[in-house]
């Protein structure tokens, strides 16, 4: 029997962090689903599309499987805005159903289960994953480690102020749109990581997974 852990929360909550340390710590599949949408983002604008257009985007999100999930490119907060202008689509969000789906139903040889992190898992993607965690923070603390990962000790308030005003306007479209919004499900276990180091919210977790298994 394998485990389905879905892990949601708004932009820089600690997300990735903690999918890979569950992911190491119980053996199992990771799936980052925020690749996917900030993958099509980026074929779009390769393309010389609109990301806000339909057409564009739902090409874009139909080649997927042949889309490197890896490429760094895609880390930056440029591609994450065209990401959540994609992400708003239902005929995108849609395509990329499956995708998920299968991903988590199916663990790689010798894993132990998967888990995958986003908006929507534990609301639309798994409604039965085994254990859900909704991870958050505020905005403020959010937006002073996307800059500490894009600009170091070197950056400039400006730049804090940028990245803190992409931030809200991202969280703003994550939450407001009728797609598959940002939210916490039902049954989510939250936590939040606003005063909390990466070890202590990684314990948190640990104990809220092991008791559902
Ligand atoms: O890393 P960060 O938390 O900043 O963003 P991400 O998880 O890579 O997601 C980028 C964008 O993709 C988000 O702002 C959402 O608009 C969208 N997304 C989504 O709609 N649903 C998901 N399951 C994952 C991401």
């Amino acid at each position: 029997m394998s485990i389905i852990i879905a892990l949601d929360g708004p932009a820089a909550s600690g997300k990735g962090t903690l999918a890979r340390k569950l992911a190491s710590h119980f053996n199992l599949s990771l799936l980052d689903t925020g690749s996917l949408y900030r993958a099509v983002g980026w074929t779009v604008l390769q393309n010389k599309g609109d990301p806000t257009n339909q057409e564009d985007a739902l090409k874009a999100a139909r080649m997927i499987e042949n889309t490197d999930l890896s490429n760094p490119e895609l880390r930056s907060e440029s591609i994450a805005s065209a990401a959540s202008k994609v992400a708003a689509q239902p005929a995108v969000r849609q395509t990329l159903v499956d995708f998920q789906r299968h991903f988590a139903a199916n663990p790689a040889q010798g894993k132990a289960g998967t888990i995958l992190d986003g908006r929507d898992i534990g609301t639309v993607i798994c409604p039965d994953a085994d254990a859900k965690i909704f991870i958050t923070a505020d905005v403020e603390t959010r937006a002073k480690r996307r800059f500490l990962e894009e600009f170091g000790a070197a950056g400039s308030d400006k730049q804090y102020q940028e990245i803190l005003h992409v931030l809200k306007a991202r969280d703003n479209l994550d939450t407001n749109r009728a797609a598959s919004p940002l939210k916490q499900a039902e049954n989510a276990y939250l936590i939040d990581t606003s005063n909390s180091d990466i070890e202590t919210v990684f314990e948190t977790a640990r104990k809220y997974v092991s008791s559902k298994m």
